[in-house]
């Protein structure tokens, strides 16, 4: 989704702005810009449809200056275009706005600026603001009050970065519902959408909330409400190396974290055992044992990958704790208007802590008095600070399509599991196993990356398919959902998932010697199962990739091709399943030539509703 950079202080703001808005290019989108107060003082701006690049062919080697702001626009109101991106301005281009977010009233508000005589050179929401803010210097208000006036105004989401060449010794931020983090440097100040844009120059990091704006100057920076109440903001130290944000060696974000898979694991297992009770010890999770006690379902909320883990670690948290627990999208769940329920424990998931959906799903149950809590990579995040949780620490995720956080959002949510299950009613002896469980993770997933030649080789063929489905038992059905994704995200080869069970009851009609099916075979007790459904696909012809764990598919001669991961627990086999599916998907994508680390039309981190 759209990223915001900006600079104030001593240095020339456009290779800072540059350098990061490439490093937000990983969210996803489709145009950028920039807007620079020059030596002259006045507004420069330049936008280009595209990536990055072409954005950089059109710069003049000239354009130096400062303050600025840059954009990254993943198109909503209007089509990809040169005058579609960001900044924007107004008609004096005095006053430049960068906008991640929807104003919902933007219609009505151009209607009535339009009716002034103002004409727009865009179709954007975003456009609005820039000439509301620029009426209201006109009319003598300092920037950040024209700012703070106009946004009162204003329905809707925004993160927004803010110049203006008549007062260029500030930029104004301003937040509600799409982040916006201040980076706190020596005697210079930057903003962005991403501590990923500001970790190359500062680990200081102040998160906007709701509601809030923030003025910044080189030397400092101050944070109000929008009626000018003073906010005290407490800074945080980024834990992230700028060595995370480089492909280390690797073609592809994707392919360096499929990688990266047992060293994220073995840094959400460091520190959580305790041992002696066989159970696992999670710093942010303060419910006490006697609100355990009192859990009577447990559901999880997520979109995307993250849901799908979601389903994974709630069949993980039943299994564990006995209590019911299920999955529901975040994105769907505040429109059925939720009944909340005393003893039902919530559980938001997410990689970024930003989906709006997300973090919505979040809200509607805090308002409703319910108990939530989130399962969060992105330390600081809005829906870290929104709700108590458990940090996966897998470090930063780059590559849109999510591999190592899948992976870490099953196992934290496994982590949960075990400890409220070793005070409900799981006995030590399997708390033990699945410690050790927990502990092999790691060194299998080592095992299975060793295999991606053959996995390559296999996906290789497939690299003219044009539909595929995926098909999983109980456990193994949302491995099939994950794997489906994963290819249609980053190949555009149609996929579905099924439950095995299910393809006899319609989606078997489709099967064909041209239509692939990849079926996932967990060495557990529905495999017999999973093995006729293998057959009913056989019988018509349709080509198996099997993910096995034995060789009795193999055996039996069922399979075209075989891709074989090592046993663990049953509770881990899943998500041992699904790492080859990763690999599968990358190199299918990387054979048909598509963009894996920034597939069309997606964008990493969703903060629109
Ligand atoms: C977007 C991404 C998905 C991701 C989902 C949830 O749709 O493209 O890959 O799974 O958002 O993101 P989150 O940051 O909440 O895990």
């Amino acid at each position: 989704m759209c990223g915001i950079v900006g600079y104030i202080g001593p240095r020339d703001c456009v290779p800072i702005i540059m350098e990061g808005l490439a490093q937000v290019e990983y969210r996803g989108y489709d145009s950028a810009g920039i807007a620079v107060v020059t030596k002259k003082g006045n507004l420069e701006v330049h936008k280009k449809k595209g990536k990055l690049r072409d954005l950089r062919d059109v710069l003049p080697k000239r354009l130096t200056g400062k303050p600025g702001i840059g954009h990254t626009r993943w198109a909503t109101h209007g089509v990809p275009s040169d005058a579609n991106a960001h900044p924007h301005t107004n008609t004096a281009q005095t006053v430049a706005v960068v906008h991640n977010g929807i104003v919902e009233n933007a219609n009505e508000l151009r209607a009535k600026l339009e009716a002034e005589g103002i004409v727009f050179t865009s179709e954007t929401d975003t456009e609005v603001l820039a000439h509301l803010i620029g009426r209201a210097r006109a009319a003598g208000h300092d920037l950040q009050d024209a700012v703070r006036l106009v946004l009162s105004e204003v329905e809707g989401a925004y993160g927004l970065a803010i110049v203006d060449a008549t007062q260029p010794d500030r930029i104004i931020a301003a937040r509600k519902g799409s982040p916006v983090v201040i980076g706190v440097g020596e005697k210079e100040m930057f903003i962005a959408s991403d501590v990923s844009a500001l970790i190359r120059h500062t680990k200081q990091v102040v998160h906007l909330d709701d509601g809030e704006l923030a003025v910044l100057r080189a030397d400092g920076f101050e944070t109000m409400a929008l009626d000018a109440t003073p906010i005290q903001k407490k800074l945080f130290a980024v834990t992230w190396n700028v060595d995370d944000l480089d492909k280390g060696g690797f073609e592809h974000f994707m392919r360096k974290e499929i990688h990266e898979q047992p060293l994220a694991i073995e840094r959400a297992l460091r520190g959580r055992f305790e041992e002696r009770f066989a159970t696992t010890h999670l710093g942010g999770v303060n419910l006490s044992a006697r609100e355990v006690l009192d859990i009577r379902r447990v559901k999880v909320l997520g979109c995307g990958s993250a849901y799908y883990a979601g389903i994974a670690g709630a069949q993980l948290i039943e299994s564990m704790t006995r209590i019911p627990a299920d999955a529901e999208p975040a994105s769907e769940f505040r429109y059925r208007n939720p009944v909340i329920e005393r003893d039902v424990l919530y559980v938001a998931v997410s990689q970024s802590g930003e989906t709006a959906d997300t973090i919505a799903a979040v809200q509607e149950v805090k308002r409703k008095g319910g108990l939530v809590m989130c399962v969060v990579n992105v330390v600081g995040s809005t829906m870290s600070r929104e709700a108590e949780g458990i940090y996966m620490h897998a470090g930063p995720e780059v590559s849109v399509a999510s591999t190592k956080v899948f992976t870490s959002m099953i196992v934290s949510l496994g982590l949960l599991g075990l400890h409220l299950g070793r005070i409900k009613d799981l006995g030590p002896a399997e708390g033990e196993r699945i410690i050790n469980g927990f502990k092999r993770l790691p060194d299998d997933i080592r095992r299975i990356l060793e295999s991606e030649p053959e996995i390559a080789a296999i996906a290789r063929k497939f690299a003219d398919t044009s539909s595929m489905f995926f098909i999983g038992r109980n456990a193994g059905y949302p491995i099939a959902l994950e794997g489906a994704q994963k290819l249609k995200e980053i190949s555009y080869i149609h996929a579905e998932a099924y439950p095995a069970s299910e393809l006899k009851h319609g989606p078997l009609a489709l099967v064909s010697p041209e239509f692939p099916v990849v079926a996932i075979l967990p060495d557990d007790p529905l495999l017999k199962k999973n093995l006729s459904t293998v057959q009913e696909v056989r019988a018509r012809r349709g080509p198996v990739i099997g993910i096995t764990q034995s060789s009795t598919a193999a055996d039996e001669g069922l399979l075209d091709h075989e891709i074989r991961v090592p046993k663990n627990e049953p509770e881990f086999d899943p998500l041992l399943c699904n790492i080859p599916l990763q690999l599968f998907a990358y190199h299918l994508a990387v054979a048909r030539g598509c963009d894996v680390d920034q597939p069309r039309n997606l964008a990493k981190s969703v903060t629109v509703e």
